[in-house]
């Protein structure tokens, strides 16, 4: 096992009736501003209920984030923080209110020039707002983790920083309310807290059992309950167990003590900047190319993972892998989720787009063991046209 160190100070309210805790959370007196996306708080009912619970501050309004949220939007939030002089911020959504609410925490303490910075130059974060969350979709782990990735409109990019002074203070996951999304969200939530396991276990053995198992056991509860929370979100108990998988995917305690990957991530982000396709889907495009391509490299853990998660027992070493990227893969088609770059309508040029951003930004060996050059980044994805 590898040194360590683990952190993580976010306090969790988790279920049915955990709205109202939001009022002992928060400083009384605080000026607040309460984030949210594109309206669908007003349509479960979280808004309201948001809202009573915050009957005794002063509250600020701020919507319209954006999926995949934007920097531009975000700097429009941050002015208002200024000018209002907001202490606290909650965020109330999916991960990418959490993400913006992230961002502009960190932004709006920012003293050295334009907090692009942040993301772009990964300038360090000195400080930032307090902020809360209330989740109404499982997926990112945002809730419970300190990273935020935002897009820039303007240069069809996307960034992540990681801060901790951006854990949130405390986070109210509300499996219920995540009851009112759509399938295909669902979906997105499933495979996008499936892959964050694999970045962190299928990477080589460090013999480090309680993580691997962690991870299996978290792998094993999504291939069970994503089907059936998928074909009916409004599964209570589905849905809550599907939740915590998701937090639990990306709150660091899987990742100490064993290598990470992440370039998985890497090269999602730049097919979600470059063609706006859901986070999760390019996740879904990119994994099984990059498998394709390092199967050597990752035999080990691929073998590993096919027997535990799979039970796939039989036959040669090469087939076992051949079986464990196939499964994969078809338990992401089984939940509406494509897996190849033509479905996404992204062709050549898109690759050959994000091997030369690549090797422009020196991000010469990305993830395990530096594995993933642009010419392995390019052979993945072109297996997946
Ligand atoms: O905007 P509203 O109206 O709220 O609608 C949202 C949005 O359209 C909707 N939604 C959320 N809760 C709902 C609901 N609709 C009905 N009922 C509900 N209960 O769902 C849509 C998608 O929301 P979004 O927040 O974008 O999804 P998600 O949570 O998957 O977040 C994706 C973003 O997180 C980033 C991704 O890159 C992407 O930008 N990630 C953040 C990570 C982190 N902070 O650790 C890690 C991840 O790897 C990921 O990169
Ligand atoms: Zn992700």
């Amino acid at each position: 096992m590898k040194d360590f160190e683990f952190y993580n100070p976010v306090k969790i309210f988790f279920g049915k009736d955990q709205v109202p805790q939001i009022a002992s959370q928060i400083p009384a007196g605080n000026k607040v501003m309460l984030i949210y996306g594109g309206g669908s708080i007003y349509k479960n009912g979280v808004y309201d209920k948001v809202k009573e619970a915050l009957k005794e501050f002063n509250v600020t309004d701020f919507g319209g984030i954006e999926p995949n949220p934007k920097y531009e939007t975000a700097m429009k939030a941050v002015e208002i923080v200024k000018e209002k002089k907001i202490d606290f911020l909650l965020a109330v959504g999916g991960g990418s209110v959490i993400d913006a609410t992230k961002f502009i925490a960190a932004a709006a303490c920012f003293e050295n020039g334009d907090p692009w910075k942040i993301l772009k130059d990964s300038e360090v974060v000195k400080s930032a707002l307090p902020l809360g969350a209330v989740l109404t979709l499982p997926a990112t782990g945002s809730e419970m983790n300190k990273n935020s990735v935002i897009s820039r409109k303007s240069t069809s990019e996307k960034f992540s920083f990681a801060s901790p002074y951006s854990f949130p203070r405390f986070s109210v996951l509300l499996p219920d309310a995540a009851g009112s999304l759509p399938p295909n969200q669902v979906a997105n939530g499933v495979v996008d807290a499936f892959v964050h396991v694999i970045e962190q276990y299928l990477t080589y053995p460090v013999d480090a059992p309680i993580q691997d198992r962690f991870a299996e056991a978290i792998l094993i509860t999504l291939i069970e309950e994503g089907p059936k929370v998928y074909s009916n979100p409004s599964d209570y108990n589905s849905m809550a167990n599907l939740m915590w998988s998701a937090t639990m995917a990306l709150n660091g305690l899987i990742q100490a003590g064993v290598p990470g990957d992440w370039s998985i991530h890497s090269i999602g982000h730049e097919l979600t900047a470059l063609h706006g396709i859901d986070h999760a889907r390019t996740l879904a495009v990119t994994l099984p190319g990059l498998w394709k391509v390092l199967r050597e490299e990752k035999k080990l853990k691929l073998l590993q993972y096919g027997q535990r998660v799979w039970n796939i027992t039989t036959g040669t070493e090469d087939e076992r892998v051949d079986a464990a990227i196939n499964k994969t893969t078809e338990f992401f088609e089984s939940l509406g989720i494509k897996t190849h770059l033509s479905d996404y309508g992204v062709k050549q040029d898109t690759i050959d787009k994000i091997v030369s951003r690549f090797k422009e930004r020196n991000w010469l060996e990305l993830g395990d063991r530096g594995l993933t050059t642009p010419e392995v980044t390019k052979k993945a994805l072109e297996y997946q046209l």
